[in-house]
């Protein structure tokens, strides 16, 4: 059900790559609900081909190719995307992060010093850049809203998590910083979604991810929050409803950050082995 609540809202979307990604899903809900937008993600993933189907499905939306790492791509992004939209934006999503560490399956006291790098600058500088290059554009409209991607192991250790907890802990870190300054500039709000574990590309690259996430559908009272309603959660941050929310992490997670131990985990996970997916 709709409820057009971003009807005349424009926006760029990061890092859809294939339907199962929390992009793909924000991106079909935000056309659902009247948005008009340009769907972005890295060269490489653009040549996986994926995108452009999602593109289609919302109104024949424009792909744009861009490293979120560079500069370079950003601002060539942000100037397309305002004249493909005709004007400027009330909204970004920014759904982003790979740890070459994490892909390598390094163990995390021999770390490569490069590739933490790496990480820090795909999956959390980068959101520095994407709110440094909008406002050098001073891209986005009074009240516009940024959306972030992030997950509890920057607060708690997750022993497989790796250096993707130091950049989730950064990445929130810029949440706060860059939103004070923004919301002070022109009332622009930016927060991160703390979101359940869920199957995707990224999520799934975890070493030991289907424990992560029986663990956590044991643990949380409502159940692991999937990426539709991720989605979901989402579009409220870019409607006009949240105006008054900015600087925050928001937990979308069933209730899990909030749990010590609960009874389903006593009595049905110690016997499923893990294996308990519903
Ligand atoms: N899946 C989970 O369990 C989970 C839980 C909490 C938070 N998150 C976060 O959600 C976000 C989206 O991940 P997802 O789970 O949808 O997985 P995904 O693999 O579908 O999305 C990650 C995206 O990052 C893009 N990307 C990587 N390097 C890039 C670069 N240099 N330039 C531009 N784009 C680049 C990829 O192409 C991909 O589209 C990430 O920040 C992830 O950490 C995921």
């Amino acid at each position: 059900m709709a409820y057009n609540l971003l009807n005349n809202k424009k926006g760029i979307i990061f890092g859809a790559l294939d339907e199962n990604s929390i992009a793909w899903q924000v991106a079909l809900k935000a056309h659902e609900e009247g948005a008009k937008f340009v769907l972005t993600n890295s060269p490489v993933a653009l040549r996986k081909g994926d995108i452009y189907k999602l593109a289609e499905i919302c109104g024949n939306a424009q792909v744009i190719g861009a490293d979120v790492t560079s500069i370079e791509d950003l601002t060539a992004l942000f100037g397309s995307s305002m004249e493909v939209l005709g004007g400027k934006l009330d909204f970004i999503l920014h759904s982003v992060g790979m740890s070459p560490n994490v892909r390598k399956g390094l163990d995390y006291m021999e770390l490569d010093y490069d590739y933490f790098m790496k990480t820090i600058d795909i999956s959390a500088m980068s959101l520095h850049k994407v709110l440094a290059t909008a406002k050098k554009f001073d891209a986005l409209n009074e009240w516009g809203s940024v959306v972030t991607l992030s997950y509890i192991a920057s607060q708690r250790t997750y022993a497989s998590y790796s250096d993707m907890a130091q950049a989730k802990a950064m990445l929130e870190s810029i949440v706060r910083s860059f939103g004070y300054h923004y919301g002070r500039y022109n009332n622009v709000r930016v927060n991160s979604v703390s979101q359940s574990p869920t199957l995707t590309t990224a999520g799934t690259g975890v070493t030991g991810f289907n424990a992560f996430y029986s663990y956590a559908q044991c643990m949380s009272p409502l159940g692991n929050a999937s990426s539709k309603e991720c989605a979901d959660y989402c579009v409220t941050l870019f409607s006009d409803l949240t105006r008054k929310v900015t600087m925050q992490n928001l937990f979308h997670d069933g209730g899990y950050s909030n749990m010590g131990i609960s009874e389903r985990l006593i009595t049905d996970c110690f016997s499923c082995q893990g294996n308990c997916q519903e």
